[in-house]
């Protein structure tokens, strides 16, 4: 499993994202995109049409986190816009192996995403079916939170079971991923690395993206 640094356009200036996303494509697997509905997560961001917009200007595969209610109503539309990962939240999903095969009829790769307070054994039948899972070690809604260690026993656990099960399952952690934080998220075991305030907060959102780039590839 390759480790890849996924950086959240929630903290890129949304006037420029081109120029933003541009910055950081060369130290970067993935391009993280927060959808958030304002009522699964109390703040608003954007929609298929700006995914649309992003897939025109990158190469990299759009990571869609959908922090929205209802997301079964969604999906065909992330997938139109050109979303290659999607994520769902656990706690969002009242049938969630349904929403899960959704994802991937639409062409997507599936992964769930849990809140802090979400035990990773609220997975345990549905994790064979899943691409990825994302660990959130903040409470979802805004960039630049304090990282929460609890998501560590959690990427540790999920590893644990990946492995046991014989499962091709990448664990991605979203929340406070920053230089202080990734040696700990590396111990645990995690593959992909969300970061948003570490990149785009920076002065040099292209020199702080390569700077967390060589720590995931030391
Ligand atoms: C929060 C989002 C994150 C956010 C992370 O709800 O899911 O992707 O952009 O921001 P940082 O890296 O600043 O904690
Ligand atoms: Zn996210």
């Amino acid at each position: 499993m390759s480790r890849l640094l996924a950086p959240s356009i929630l903290s890129a200036d949304f006037s420029r994202l081109a120029e933003d996303v541009a910055k950081v494509e060369a130290s970067s697997g993935l391009l993280h995109v927060d959808v958030m509905d304002g009522h699964f997560v109390p703040n608003i961001t954007l929609g298929p049409p700006v995914v649309a917009c992003l897939k025109g200007v990158t190469a990299l595969p759009l990571d869609c986190h959908l922090m929205i209610e209802n997301p079964d109503r969604y999906l065909a539309a992330f997938a139109a816009a050109g979303a290659s990962y999607l994520s769902v939240h656990q706690e969002a999903c009242p049938h969630l192996h349904r929403t899960v095969q959704a994802i991937r009829q639409e062409g997507m790769h599936p992964g769930v995403a849990l809140n802090p307070a979400t035990p990773v054994e609220t997975l345990d039948v549905i994790l064979p079916d899943l691409d990825f899972v994302l660990v959130m070690s903040v409470n979802p809604g805004f960039g630049g939170q304090k990282f929460l260690p609890l998501a560590l026993g959690k990427i540790r656990a999920l590893r644990r079971a990946a492995t046991e099960r014989g499962l091709d399952l990448a664990i991605e952690v979203d929340g406070g991923v920053a230089r202080e934080t990734l040696p700990a998220l590396l111990e645990a075991g995690a593959d992909w690395f969300v970061a948003g305030s570490a990149i785009f907060g920076a002065r040099d959102p292209s020199l702080a993206a390569r700077s967390l780039r060589e720590m995931l590839d030391a």
